[in-house]
């Protein structure tokens, strides 16, 4: 049952990339991640079986070496970034650096997998392949929030892709993990809608 008393636009607007605000001392219960992943399958896929697996790590040392190959993958995208920042991409770069810190503490590591390797493959495959697993990731932040759960969608530890199956037995040939999200209670449940372009910058109608 979602906690927070938040209609679904507010889920939608205030669903934010939440990263010094994560509660790194309080549990997640596993039934509550239950409701949120039993959500998450009702997403769209592009395949008629849902072809998803969602890997939960809360053990302490695969948190550790996970964290570790997500920042060694993090290292080379932020060695350019770091420093850039004055407003928005500074506050940004200074919450990825807390996460960077912290992740090993974070409660839970959700990492949700999608079935096929679409490695070098033509676009369309691609999109269809990563399309049918990003809805699912996504609706599970949402139910996430809901519940006064703060997560981040990551990609840093895909640089490492194959430790990190090789680490957790996922059969990395027939599979691939599409992110790593943190989850965990946020300190404070009070978030607000993020700062976007007018929308008419990227909309068209009828033509570009
Ligand atoms: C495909 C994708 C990959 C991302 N990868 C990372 C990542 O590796 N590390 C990270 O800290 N944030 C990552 N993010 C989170 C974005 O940085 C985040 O969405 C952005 O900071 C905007 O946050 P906001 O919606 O709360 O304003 C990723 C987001 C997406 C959609």
């Amino acid at each position: 049952m979602p906690t927070l008393d938040l209609t679904f636009d507010e889920v939608l607007s205030t669903t934010r990339a939440v990263r010094k605000r994560l509660d790194l001392t309080r549990p997640v219960e596993r039934e509550v991640l239950k409701e949120c992943l039993r959500l998450a399958q009702q997403a769209p896929t592009g395949s008629y079986a849902q072809n998803w697996h969602f890997v939960l790590v809360t053990d302490g040392e695969k948190r550790q070496r996970l964290a570790e190959l997500w920042r060694s993958g993090a290292d080379a995208y932020l060695a350019k970034r770091r420093g850039d920042g004055e407003g928005q991409v500074g506050r940004i770069m200074s919450a990825v650096d807390h996460l960077y810190e912290h992740l090993h503490e974070v409660p839970v590591h959700v990492i949700p997998c999608v079935t096929g390797r679409t490695d070098g493959a033509p676009g369309a495959l691609q999109a269809g392949r990563w399309g049918s697993i990003y809805p699912a990731a996504w609706s599970f932040m949402l139910a996430a929030r809901s519940r006064g759960l703060g997560t981040v969608l990551t990609t840093f530890h895909l640089m490492h892709e194959r430790e990190a199956a090789e680490l957790l037995g996922i059969p990395y040939d027939d599979v691939m993990q599409a992110a790593l999200i943190p989850t965990a209670y946020t300190i404070g449940t009070d978030f607000k809608a993020g700062r976007r372009a007018p929308l008419e910058t990227m909309v068209h109608w009828d033509s570009w």
